[in-house]
């Protein structure tokens, strides 16, 4: 038994893999330097061109490109009409963008709990808590693979809910043959750069509904239209505008859009590399006991941003923390995605029970999220494994050791 590293072993690897990692080439970097030396650094061709590009990935007739994906969830409420009194359901294993985007605007939040095995939220548990009160559903794809968006389109359809989609993770990835941002009333991504395509900080929100595009732009631009067929008061010249909305600064930089689009043009090469390395992963860890990944059954039209992998820590006898800190001091950079978000501080005070998503609590005592980027080569996947295989066998060692 090879001794871990944690323990004064020699570890798998001497530098650390990090587990998300944006991968610039030099097209990006001349996209990026064209815009600094043109005219536009803002509200200019470069956002236009990049709206038009994501457009044409997602399927949506209008995309807004933003400054990060947390303005896109929170306009999208915005333009969904939330506010105090309200309730929006979301999923409970997610980043807290997911769920603030509801709190911005003074609604309460509804954690609904995951599927076992997907990790995605349970339309049942969307049913069991949709009230008078409940205006939209933040559907989480989590770590890239689509949540059920048929069943939950027809929960919010029955109830005249507007289905906000957070694809922050799933950008590129197909849903029973449509395009992710071309199903649910709004679908919100980020391009912060551990995210398969990288802007720095970028969001854009897409939508094929005219009047939710018209208030996501205006949302997203303080609330003010330079367009006539909008004016209240009569147009008194062309420096006219009109503010309808109290809204926000959260306009995207050509700067950021360049990088975008350069990045997008590369999305098929990405989300392919990204493929095979979960392959990969799966393949290998399917042998492996105590060990499960996220069920994806179609991992050929899912763009993975995450690959997470649940110890089942009281079968091996340990503790999530000694996985994580073991396979840190094996050099890889693991993470863990994501706390429950009903039991952060900020939301534990607002009430939330700890407890009342069972299965969310499960799946995080468990999880840890392996390196999964384009940086990555099949050497380094395979130290990742190693990793794994190390620690894992060092836990049943100390079991049968009992
Ligand atoms: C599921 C999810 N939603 C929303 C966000 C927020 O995106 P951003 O960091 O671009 O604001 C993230 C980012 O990590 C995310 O993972």
């Amino acid at each position: 038994m090879e001794k871990l590293a944690i323990d004064g072993g020699r570890p798998v690897r001497a530098n650390v893999l990090g587990y998300g990692r944006q991968l610039i080439e030099d097209d990006d970097v001349a996209a990026v330097e064209a815009v600094l030396r043109s005219d536009w650094l803002t509200c200019g061709p470069a956002t236009e061109a990049f709206e038009r590009d994501l457009a044409t990935v997602t399927g949506a007739r209008f995309v807004t490109a933003v400054s990060n994906g947390t303005a896109a969830l929170h306009v999208s409420c915005l333009a969904a009409g939330v506010g105090p009194g309200d309730e929006v359901i979301v999923s409970a294993i997610t980043f807290a963008a997911s769920a603030n985007c509801a709190r911005y605007c003074g609604a309460d939040v509804r954690f609904a709990d995951i599927d076992p095995e997907t990790w995605n939220l349970r339309p049942d548990e969307v049913r069991r808590l949709v009230t008078p009160r409940t205006k939209t559903v933040v559907a989480v794809d989590f770590g890239g693979v689509p949540t059920n968006l048929a069943e939950i389109r027809s929960i919010c359809d029955e109830h005249g809910l507007v289905l906000i989609e957070d694809a922050a993770h799933s950008l590129g990835g197909l849903y029973r043959g449509r395009p992710i941002g071309s199903i649910a009333d709004l679908t919100c991504f980020s391009f912060h750069p551990v995210k398969t395509v990288a802007c720095g900080e970028g969001g854009a929100v897409a939508t094929s509904d005219p009047e939710l595009a018209r208030r996501v732009a205006l949302f997203a631009k303080h609330g003010i239209t330079h367009d006539s067929a909008q004016f209240v008061e009569p147009d008194v010249g062309g420096w006219h505008y009109e503010q309808l909305e109290l809204g926000y600064n959260y306009r995207m930089t050509d700067i950021q859009a360049a990088l975008g689009s350069s990045q997008l043009a590369k999305l098929p090469r990405f989300a392919g590399r990204r493929r095979e390395l979960v392959a990969f992963y799966n393949e290998r860890f399917s042998e492996m006991p105590y060990v499960r990944f996220q069920r994806d059954d179609h991992p050929d039209a899912t763009v993975r941003h995450l690959y997470c992998l649940w110890f089942d820590t009281a079968a091996l006898g340990t503790t999530r923390r000694f996985v994580y800190d073991a396979l840190r001091a094996e050099g890889i950079g693991v993470n863990v995605h994501y706390l429950p978000v009903y039991r952060l501080p900020y939301y534990a005070d607002l009430g939330y029970d700890p407890a009342c998503c069972p299965e969310a609590n499960r799946y995080y005592e468990g999880a840890v999220t392996l390196p999964l980027h384009c940086r990555m080569s099949g050497d380094d996947a395979k130290d990742v494994v190693r990793a794994v295989e190390k620690v894992v066998g060092a836990c049943r060692a100390g079991r049968e050791a009992l």
